[in-house]
């Protein structure tokens, strides 16, 4: 690195007998190679200087200091290493003050731990947040915030990766002080000059040790059990305990090995690379080819028809971004219990101590009700979540276009339907779009954003930018049956019914697939969302179905009996008096040993890692040929669609990141092998063939995007 690059990120200035440390490394002030380089020649720079007699370290823009650069993670590694600039920092002769007016986090609040004294300004944030990354502080964070704060306060930190306020980090004693002003510079030089006035010395937190050390080794036990249960195969949080552990036990130096030996396994864990492409992938779905040609529209008020279950959970979503919103129902019951469903959301909130009946009252304020379309003539945006029917959606829409302004947005949150035929309801098929939220929607991050053919680019940039009003992960999809998600759900459903037909029970099936890190498996995932959905789906498409495919009946046979999952008491599994974790049922395994007769199919046994490999080659081939179809931009749109979505377990990536993980080959080579049984399902998407011809993975396609 040149020193021009170290000097234009990291500028030193004096002022009075104050060096003014301020890093300047846009957008966050990670700490790049530059940036580490630039803070040691500093602190060299104040040894060296006898006038100085402190040193501020500040941040320009909006950021202290947001951590690591995480784009440096899996290269190699380049000196001076952060530990070794904060052990430098922390050792300086000179009195060390921190002035946090934003983000500090991970290695940002590991500087400012490292320093002798901080101050933070009310916008200040302040966390450990590597846990979210798949690692643990790796620069004296697990050793040095124990000792200002106590372990077991600093496990938590650590372990849920939550942000302190300035005031909470005060209290926590993160932090000395608490300054109201606005400029961090001019704060932190007056503190510094305050100090030098008292005559005070360096004061390194190494030099502190771990208050109430019996009661915070029996805190660590506790929180080690509950840790190993809860963390459902991370890797890195236990490692955490261990490291506050020898915080408590061991002398800093000792620590502060343990934590370096320990950061660097979690550095080169696979989990580490699966969380860091999701924390990109999640930052990129968001660019998108229409974001350059046009901005968005503008919108305050909105619409939703419909106040079923989405309905409600969007009209939610709308109000808690600080819209206003007319629900539009069918009748007057209709619409009370659409309202009903709203407030439900608030009463749960008020039950739990979370919000007062003055805040909803605040919120349902934005809120109208209506049975008449004519009350929406003079709204921005309407989301349509009526029942999945082509014609009902239809007669929605032209209603839609007879009362509506001209430039509102109209979107429909069909699951599956051909958005391009709601369009060609309406004389604006510019104006309409998909928004497909997810069940519970003021809850599930994910949001779909359906791009028809006839719809203008400013229409796509409002459905991003609501997202974001809504706090939504968005991802933009082509029309097709089921778009990214539910399209590729299907495929892979299919080859679970496919495996559970040959020999696997759905107990073994979602046995395996909570083993490879989701919550639920596909059945119980049926049981809640509810057999019925599915089974009329399945109904819908009978008559286009491929009579040459492989079509297995078990969940009819147990919908035709009436058993729809948890709301029906039973479905794949059996829910005595209410329970929400279900047993496993006889009569059901009866059922499957009948189908399989039926077909004169010979039962054998898989695996759990039989099991996921065929789950997973399926979920992977359709996202190949999603991919080809370009009904979804990038591999990594795939990736966050199921993580945000679906509950693929984060730490794999998503599922093009967990196939460039196994090898593109290898998966290519189960598909041919699967094959060999039933050609038409399991037909190689040509797509991954040619990226394995050519040696490539599909993360060369996010890149190329
Ligand atoms: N390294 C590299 N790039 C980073 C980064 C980091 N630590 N943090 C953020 N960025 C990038 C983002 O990718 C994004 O880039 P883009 O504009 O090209 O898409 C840009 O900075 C802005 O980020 P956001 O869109 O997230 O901006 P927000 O304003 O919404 O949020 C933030 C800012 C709260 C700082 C958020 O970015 C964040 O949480 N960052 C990660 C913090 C973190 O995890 N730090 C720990 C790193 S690991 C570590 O420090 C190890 C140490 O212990 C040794
Ligand atoms: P729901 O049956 O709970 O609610 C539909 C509501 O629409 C009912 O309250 C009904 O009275 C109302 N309605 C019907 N016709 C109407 C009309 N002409 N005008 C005004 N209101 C009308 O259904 P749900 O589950 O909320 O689904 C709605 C839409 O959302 C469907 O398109 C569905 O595919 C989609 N969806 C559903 C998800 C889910 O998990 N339930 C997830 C994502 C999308």
């Amino acid at each position: 690195m040149s020193d021009q690059a170290q000097a234009s990120v990291v500028q030193t200035r004096r002022d009075g007998e104050v060096l003014v440390v301020s890093i300047n490394n846009p957008p966050v002030n990670a700490l790049g190679h530059a940036v580490r380089a630039g803070l040691l020649a500093a602190v060299e720079q104040a040894e060296a200087d006898a006038a100085v007699r402190a040193v501020l370290i500040v941040g320009e823009g909006k950021a202290f200091i947001a951590g690591a650069d995480i784009r440096e993670f899996g290269k190699p590694a380049m000196p001076p290493s952060l530990p070794e600039v904060l052990n430098r920092l922390e050792g300086s002769s000179k009195i060390v003050v921190a002035a946090i007016h934003g983000p500090a986090l991970g290695g940002g609040l590991e500087v400012a731990l490292s320093a002798h004294y901080r101050i933070a300004l009310p916008a200040a944030k302040l966390g450990l947040p590597e846990v979210n990354l798949g690692l643990l502080p790796g620069a004296g964070g697990t050793q040095r915030a124990p000792r200002l704060m106590g372990a077991e306060a600093a496990a938590d930190l650590m372990l849920t990766g939550k942000h302190l306020s300035a005031k909470a980090a005060l209290a926590a004693g993160l932090v000395d002080k608490l300054v109201e002003a606005a400029d961090a510079t001019a704060a932190g030089l007056a503190y510094a000059n305050e100090l030098l006035a008292a005559g005070a010395a360096p004061r390194r937190t190494r030099d502190l040790e771990v208050a109430d050390k019996a009661a915070a080794l029996a805190a660590l036990d506790t929180l080690a059990a509950e840790t190993a249960k809860k963390s459902r195969g991370l890797f890195s949080p236990l490692k955490i305990v261990e490291c506050v552990r020898a915080a408590v036990e061991l002398p800093f130096d000792e620590g502060i090995a343990k934590e370096r030996a320990l950061f660097v396994e979690c550095l080169n864990s696979p989990q580490r690379a699966g969380l860091i492409h999701a924390f990109f992938a999640e930052r990129e779905t968001a660019k998108i080819p229409e974001a350059k040609a046009a901005a968005p529209r503008h919108f305050a008020k909105i619409a939703v028809i419909g106040g079923g279950t989405m309905g409600a959970g969007i009209t939610v979503s709308a109000l808690d971004a600080g819209l206003t919103v007319t629900m539009v129902e069918r009748d007057a019951e209709s619409i009370a219990r659409g309202q009903a469903n709203v407030e439900k959301v608030y009463n749960g909130l008020i039950a739990k101590g979370r919000m007062t009946e003055e805040a909803k009252a605040a919120i349902m304020a934005r809120y109208t009700p209506s049975i008449s379309y004519d009350a929406i003539g003079d709204v921005d945006l309407v989301i349509e979540a009526v029942f999945e029917d082509l014609e009902v959606k239809k007669a929605v829409f032209k209603e839609l276009d007879r009362v509506c302004k001209p430039g509102a947005v109209l979107a429909t949150n069909t699951s599956y339907l051909d958005i391009d035929a709601i369009a060609a309801a309406t004389a604006r098929p510019q104006d309409v779009i998909g928004l497909h939220f997810f069940s519970p929607a003021n809850i599930m991050k994910l949001l779909e954003i359906v791009v028809p053919a006839k719809v203008s680019p400013d229409v796509v940039t409002t459905a991003f930018e609501l997202a974001k009003r809504m706090k939504k992960v968005p991802v933009r999809a082509g029309v097709c049956d089921g778009f990214i998600g539910n399209r590729i759900l299907a495929v892979y459903k299919q080859a679970a019914d496919y495996i559970m037909e040959d020999g696997a029970s759905p107990y073994e099936i979602d046995a395996a697939v909570r083993g490879f890190g989701y919550p639920m498996g596909p059945f119980q995932v049926t049981d809640l969302a509810g057999g019925d959905i599915g089974w009329a789906t399945r109904k819908r498409r009978a008559a286009t179905r491929d009579p040459k495919a492989r079509y297995v009946e078990v969940a009819d046979r147990i919908c035709e009996r009436g058993w729809f999952g948890q709301k029906t008491g039973r479905g794949f599994y059996l829910y005595p008096q209410g329970a929400r974790v279900g047993q496993p049922d006889p009569e059901v395994l009866a059922i499957v040993d009948a189908e399989r007769a039926k077909k004169g199919v010979t039962p054998r046994q898989f695996t759990p890692d039989e099991i996921m490999r065929r789950y997973m080659a399926a979920m992977v081939n359709e996202g190949a040929k999603v991919l080809e179809e370009g009904i979804a931009l990038r591999p990594l749109d795939i990736d966050v669609t199921f993580l945000s979505g679906y509950g693929f377990p984060r730490f794999r990536g998503g599922p093009m990141k967990w196939a460039d993980m196994q090898g593109l080959d290898k998966v290519l080579a189960d598909i041919r092998e699967f094959a060999k049984e039933d050609a038409l399902f399991w037909k190689p998407a040509p797509l991954l063939e040619k990226l394995v011809a050519e040696g490539r993975d599909f993360d060369s396609l996010n890149k190329a995007a």
